[in-house]
């Protein structure tokens, strides 16, 4: 057998990793072709990826369904921020469970007045098991760094805790499983304001099917389950995007002048040497 042209292979694997399959998913490889081929003759066995026999029930489940009401239940019944993330950390009726490395749950400070809600861990988190700790969480540092806090003095968590296989966009079944969970976490932790990184965060939280361009950038006061008042939430647009559109950091800025306002309106916040430093830093 010829040796394998090492340069070529690392060029094909850099060339999956830039399109999103950066995962193994089974602990053998699937040959598609023969798949299609054997699904036309006689009926050939194919072996099922393990994946699918390793917990059959997640993925069976209706989107939304008995997960959702399961993990809603067990939410309800966590009386501190520890509970919850055990329960989260216990909880095997969402399928992304699987193929992630780590159950991201929160970072920051649980006391904080500010919460950041975005959307599921990125490559980087998964590995590291906290959230936003990235390309674009490093950018989100900044942008909090600007309005004069950090991770000691929000709290930054996301609407699922596991990261979709190769980023993909989680779909709604995932969504509507894990969104009892962060809706207890923002119960538990009754922050003054909440910012949502993202469409998908705020479509999710605010049960709306409106895109971040309309949304971002408009105060709404929303009712968590759990809370007895509403409370002001702000999406903004999410870091990545504001990595791939340098451009829109000017809306973005906008954004968090306006919580820093809100911040000085509810006397939130350290102000004087930290208040505003004027840009976002690249
Ligand atoms: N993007 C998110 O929405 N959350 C993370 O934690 C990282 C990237």
């Amino acid at each position: 057998m010829p040796e394998p042209d090492l340069q070529q292979l690392a060029a094909l694997l850099r060339w999956y990793e830039d399109n999103g399959v950066d995962e193994i998913s089974a602990d053998a490889p699937v040959d598609h072709t023969a798949v299609r081929k054997a699904s036309t003759q006689a009926p050939a066995r194919v072996p099922a990826p393990a994946q699918a026999t390793r917990r059959p029930q997640a993925a069976a489940l209706p989107p939304g369904g008995e997960a959702s009401a399961d993990a809603r239940k067990q939410a309800d019944g966590a009386r501190t921020l520890e509970e919850l993330e055990a329960i989260v950390r216990g909880f095997e009726g969402c399928a992304l469970k699987e193929t992630a490395t780590n159950t991201v749950f929160s970072d920051g400070n649980p006391k904080a007045a500010i919460m950041v809600i975005g959307e599921a861990p990125g490559a980087e988190e998964d590995r590291r098991g906290k959230p936003f700790v990235g390309p674009a969480g490093q950018l989100l540092d900044r942008m909090l760094a600007s309005i004069g806090l950090d991770r000691t003095t929000v709290h930054i968590t996301n609407i699922l805790p596991w990261r979709p296989p190769g980023n993909r966009q989680p779909n709604a079944g995932e969504i509507a499983t894990c969104l009892p969970f962060v809706e207890r976490q923002v119960a538990l932790i009754a922050p003054k304001l909440v910012l949502l990184a993202g469409g998908t965060s705020a479509k999710a939280l605010l049960g709306t099917t409106e895109g971040i361009t309309r949304l971002r950038g408009r105060w709404v006061d929303h009712h968590y389950p759990g809370l007895a008042a509403p409370t002001p939430t702000l999406p903004i647009y999410h870091p990545a995007y504001l990595l791939r559109q340098p451009a829109m950091k000017r809306d973005a800025w906008r954004d968090l002048l306006s919580v820093a306002a809100r911040m000085e309106g509810l006397g939130i916040g350290p102000g004087g040497e930290n208040s505003p430093s004027g840009t976002i830093a690249d």
